[in-house]
């Protein structure tokens, strides 16, 4: 038996037939492809829920090396007197095993920027592209110019493009059931040395920044304030997705809350709704079931009080989602990965 205890920042005690650290691609050509068991390829379990011990293979991806290299502008792009003050451009090369916040870091101690709105979040860089993560205006599918992956089912290398991964909110194809089987081992990001800040989010726009650490100590300054930190308390980020609704749907919401619901116009004419907001109008924000909870500050957010059992999680995100269909009629999909026996599952299936 394998524990996976510190492999998901729930930090549920479960456990899986067998796992393996892969720290380099052969590695991976190692195994006898296609796997014969079921398995999972994890980074650092913060964006997964196992809702039963898991009979199969784990795939932890530690795949580490970062290799920056400069794209030289062809002499004849700028005049001989600007070239001092000139955009550099990057292309980075991240094994997906490097952590997330340490590339960050890293980068922006190189005067490489781009990525600062992303700070903190947790995981790794091979996971990022999965469900494109984004936080206060920015996505990670921004920056990424190609995915270099095995496909577990044939053993072979496959490259993916930025197009290619059909990038989306909380969306990328790797989502889709056929393209599971595709381990990102490398991620290349295209960035600059330019700092642009990126102040679309509400709680950006009335502050200045004199460069990308600025950003970054501000972006970890509201996500602490928010969100609990999964050394302490075991969580998955926000447990549920955004909902797209009709403009009629928000229309009647706003009627309905003298025009302070918190929504965002997509480019299609519909609005993203805050899942946080809804589950918060529906009295589930700081609950607490047993050894469950959403967090006080941030209803989005579904915490292990102490020593949870997958059950009682999975109970609560059920109830949450059965208040807020009951007060507005609308749906919740999780966010969070969900895992059992055999594999991946449905919401509808746990
Ligand atoms: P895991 O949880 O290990 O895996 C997630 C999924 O990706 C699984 O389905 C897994 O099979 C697959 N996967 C992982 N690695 C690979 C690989 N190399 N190849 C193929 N498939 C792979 N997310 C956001 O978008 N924005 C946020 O602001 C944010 N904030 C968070 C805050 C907290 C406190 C927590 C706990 C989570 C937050 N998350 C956020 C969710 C999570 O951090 C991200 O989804 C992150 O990318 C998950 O990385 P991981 O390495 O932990 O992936
Ligand atoms: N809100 C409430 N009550 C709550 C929670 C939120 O009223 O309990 C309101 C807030 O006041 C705000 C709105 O809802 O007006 C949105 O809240 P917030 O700014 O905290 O962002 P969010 O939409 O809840 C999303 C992402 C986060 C990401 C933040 C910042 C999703 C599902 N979640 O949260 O990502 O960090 O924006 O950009 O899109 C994650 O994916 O795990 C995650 C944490």
């Amino acid at each position: 038996m394998f524990d996976l205890s510190s492999y998901n920042t729930f930090n549920l005690h479960v456990s899986a037939r067998e796992g393996i650290e892969i720290k380099c691609t052969e590695d991976l050509l190692a195994l006898d492809l296609p796997l014969s068991e079921p398995y999972i390829i994890l980074g650092g379990g913060s964006d997964v829920l196992f809702t039963e011990d898991f009979d199969g293979l784990v795939l932890i991806n530690r795949i580490l090396g970062i290799d920056v290299q400069k794209v030289e502008l062809s002499p004849s792009t700028l005049p001989l007197n600007e070239l001092d003050q000139a955009e550099l451009f990057y292309e980075v090369r991240v094994g997906g095993g490097v952590v997330l916040d340490d590339l960050i870091v890293g980068l922006l101690q190189h005067g490489i920027c781009g990525l600062e709105n992303l700070s903190l979040i947790p995981g790794t860089v091979g996971a990022a592209p999965i469900q494109n993560i984004g936080a206060y205006g920015v996505e990670i599918g921004d920056f990424i110019s190609s995915l270099e992956t095995i496909n577990l089912r044939t053993g072979e290398k496959r490259i993916f493009t930025h197009d290619e991964c059909q990038f989306g909110y909380r969306y990328s194809i790797f989502k889709e059931p056929d393209f599971r089987s595709f381990f990102i081992t490398h991620v290349n990001l295209r960035l600059s040395n330019s700092f642009v800040p990126q102040q679309n989010y509400a709680g950006l726009q009335s502050n200045e920044f004199k460069d990308a650490f600025a950003m970054r100590d501000r972006v970890i300054s509201l996500r602490n304030e928010k969100l609990p930190n999964p050394k302490y308390v075991g969580n998955a980020g926000s447990f549920f997705k955004n909902p797209y609704v009709s403009k009629e749907t928000v229309e009647k919401l706003q009627d309905a809350y003298e025009g302070k619901v918190p929504c965002y116009l997509l480019e299609d004419g519909n609005y993203k709704l805050a899942a946080g907001w809804l589950i918060d109008k529906a009295q589930c924000r700081g609950l607490r079931h047993g050894q469950v909870g959403t967090w006080g500050k941030q209803a989005l957010v579904i915490v292990n009080l102490g020593n949870a059992k997958p059950h009682e999680v999975v109970a609560l995100a059920r109830y949450v989602s059965a208040e807020v269909k009951s007060k507005f009629g609308i749906d919740l999909v999780p966010e969070v990965r969900l895992y059992g026996k055999h594999g991946e599952l449905a919401w509808d299936q746990i």
